[in-house]
């Protein structure tokens, strides 16, 4: 039986923490709002979304190139994308007793949600985070942390042309870190403001990215059910008038159903040729592309879906987390797809003894050449079994005394529990049956 915590995201903050998953940043100093540090866990999990997303968008096409670009650029960029006039949010301050800043389109009344004190009249917020470059500090030194990572690739369309063997339609990916000063944040690691950024920038002759935005809609939304997301926990939802961002000339969410209810998970946008035209404009480059076959020169149209790792993190844990009844007692399990889980096997030896210890450091060395593996060692065999069920290890193996004498071990699936003992020589091959191939 499977119930639900009584609060899913208190219930998996903890856990996160608890099992080295997340952390908050600078945590022995307070820490510092919306931003997170990602434990020994996380980072394998983080590891494994990049990896899923970079093989299905780069890897198993050919019509896409990988791109890695720099946080820092030349400040026009911004000034030519757009995001200096209207990369912002209407920002009103409480002008009672807490003084506290509200984000004005997510207010339901007039009064600070807070103390109830009045409110100053809204004024746009730019949510791009200002440094400076080299020794000078004043304006002419003001360089902006990157609130996106796809104007790193508007800005070498050209470069990527010139250099790969790509035509028109094709595709520019890059996984990366962006910045954003985000007003009103919470709910853990949902609204960021490090966040990391999958991104693909899609480029199409003009008057088809309608059609290529349908199927990037129905693509990305496979991924994430592929991912292991409950097809009912997410739905596609276009956008009114109103929300679009300044270059879209269309765009949908994929949303996912968080605790708090439907939230952005995924933006796919049309971006028209707007990218472009402007870099066109301000840099006085000419970014057209030619048709190799009819010499035709035209800016091309971009597609573009734009997915964070952090809310992906966040959905797939929530989705895998479960509270099941076994046996009168309740344990916690994230039914994790293998090749998401940070382990997928774990070697446990029954108990401390040094031939047990021996044997089972073997088998998990071996095992590690092909699955992601743990050892370990410590407390008792129930208590480990409850911990690799906590962060999703699917396969446990235990070596036990009979294992000295049979040459064989016991395979524990993390969803079902049951027990099956497989000859030392056939570990590998079993657990590959179960849980695919391996990394
Ligand atoms: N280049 C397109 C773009 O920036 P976006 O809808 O603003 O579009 C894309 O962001 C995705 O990035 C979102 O769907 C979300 O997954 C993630 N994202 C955006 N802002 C975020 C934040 N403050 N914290 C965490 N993730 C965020």
């Amino acid at each position: 039986m499977t119930e639900s915590a009584a609060n899913p995201l208190e219930t998996l903050v903890s856990l996160c923490k608890r099992r080295g998953f997340v952390f908050q940043s600078s945590e022995i100093y307070g820490g510092i709002n919306a931003v997170y540090d990602f434990g020994p866990l996380g980072v394998r999990l983080r590891r494994r979304i990049r990896d899923a997303w970079w093989r299905e968008i780069v890897d198993l096409r050919d019509d896409v190139e990988g791109l890695e670009t720099a946080i820092l650029m030349n400040p026009t960029v911004w000034e030519a994308s757009g995001h200096l006039t209207n990369f912002s949010d209407p920002l009103v301050d409480c002008l009672g007793a807490c003084h506290q800043r509200w984000r004005a389109d997510q207010l339901e009344g007039t009064t600070c949600p807070n103390c109830g004190g009045p409110l100053s009249q809204p004024r746009q917020f730019n949510l791009m985070f200002k440094t400076f470059i080299g020794p000078v500090d004043d304006e002419s030194a003001v360089v902006y942390l990157r609130p996106e990572t796809a104007q790193g690739i508007f800005v070498n369309f050209k470069n990527v042309v010139n250099s790969s063997r790509q035509r028109i339609p094709f595709g520019i990916a890059q996984i990366g870190r962006s910045f954003r000063n985000e007003i009103s944040t919470g709910n853990f690691i949902f609204r960021l403001r490090e966040l990391e950024m999958m991104e693909l920038e899609w480029f199409c002759q003009p008057g088809q990215d309608a059609q290529w935005f349908e199927y990037w809609c129905e693509q990305r939304l496979s991924w994430h059910e592929a991912l292991g997301l409950k097809r009912e926990h997410l739905r596609l939802r276009p956008h009114g008038e109103h929300e679009k961002a300044h270059y879209a000339l269309a765009s949908s969410d994929i949303e996912y159903r968080f605790p708090w209810g439907w939230g952005e998970l995924e933006g796919i946008a049309r971006r028209g040729d707007f990218d472009l035209r402007r870099h066109q404009e301000v840099s006085g480059k000419d970014l057209q592309y030619t048709d190799p076959s009819t010499n035709e020169r035209y800016l091309p149209y971009v597609v573009e879906p734009s997915l964070g790792v952090d809310r992906t993190f966040l959905a797939l844990l929530l989705d895998a987390y479960a509270e099941e009844e076994v046996r009168g007692e309740t344990r916690v399990v994230l039914h994790l797809k293998a090749d998401m889980a940070p382990f997928q096997v774990a070697v446990l030896p029954l108990s401390k003894k040094p031939e047990l210890m021996d044997l089972a450091r073997r088998v998990e060395k071996e095992l590690r050449q092909q699955f992601s593996t743990e050892y370990d060692d410590t407390q008792s065999i129930g208590r480990r079994y409850r911990r690799q069920d906590e962060i999703g290890t699917p396969l446990a193996i235990t070596i036990d005394f009979d294992s000295l004498e049979d040459h064989s071990a016991t395979i524990r699936d993390r969803d079902t529990m049951e027990q099956v003992r497989v000859p030392l020589e056939q570990l590998a091959s079993a657990c590959a049956d179960k849980v695919g191939a391996g990394r």
